[in-house]
């Protein structure tokens, strides 16, 4: 499902519809998959015929897209952990250098028991993660709490978050060859913002 969904995502014909409709599956995909990291508690439920056991999150989601590609994300993460506070980290890299810089920060409020999905589609440098990191770190967050979630991760980006973030959790559908001079995503899949919100 993951692969052909990245192909979906990776074809340069791929209509603007279809490029979303494939986001969003994704998306889904890897809620479900994240859904494995958090705790649980038990509790009754009462069926229309009878009492039985089941659980439910013991504490509730933060989720924190990184302007503006993981704005894409926040729809179907926001179906299926629905009850989630939603924060927003706002990094645009300068085009030249590749380094990241903060333009915008407004969280929610959250004890050190919220579990944060960090949301950014495509870790290329692994600089912009990071920063989001710092700035969680900053406002109160363990490293341990927080989960990035993204589709297409370069080898080098992820050696450099690893490096800067060890105990962050990560969720990656694919890791791709590694990067162009412009610190592109190889084979990836052009700029993911652009194509998702048709501004190419
Ligand atoms: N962000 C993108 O959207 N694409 C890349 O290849 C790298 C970063």
């Amino acid at each position: 499902m993951k692969k052909t969904l990245i192909t979906i995502l990776r074809n340069r014909n791929t209509s603007i519809e279809q490029y979303r409709q494939a986001t969003d599956q994704l998306g889904i995909v890897l809620a479900v998959e994240s859904d494995a990291l958090f705790p649980k508690a038990p509790m009754f439920v009462d069926t229309p015929l009878a009492r039985t056991y089941g659980v439910h999150f013991k504490h509730e989601m933060v989720l924190v897209p990184i302007l503006r590609s993981g704005l894409a994300l926040l729809s179907p993460f926001m179906r299926f952990y629905s009850k989630a506070s939603v924060g927003f980290i706002g990094i645009r890299r300068d085009e030249k250098t590749a380094i990241p810089e903060l333009y915008y920060n407004k969280l929610p409020t959250f004890t050190q028991n919220n579990p944060i999905l960090l949301l950014d589609p495509m870790i290329a440098t692994g600089g912009s993660a990071s920063l989001a990191v710092k700035v969680l770190k900053e406002a109160g967050a363990l490293e341990k709490q927080i989960t990035l979630i993204s589709f297409i991760a370069s080898p080098e980006g992820i050696t450099h978050f690893q490096k800067e973030c060890s105990e962050v959790n990560l969720i990656v559908a694919q890791v791709d060859e590694g990067l162009d001079e412009q610190k592109r995503i190889i084979p990836g899949l052009g700029d993911f913002g652009d194509r998702y919100f048709g501004t190419i």
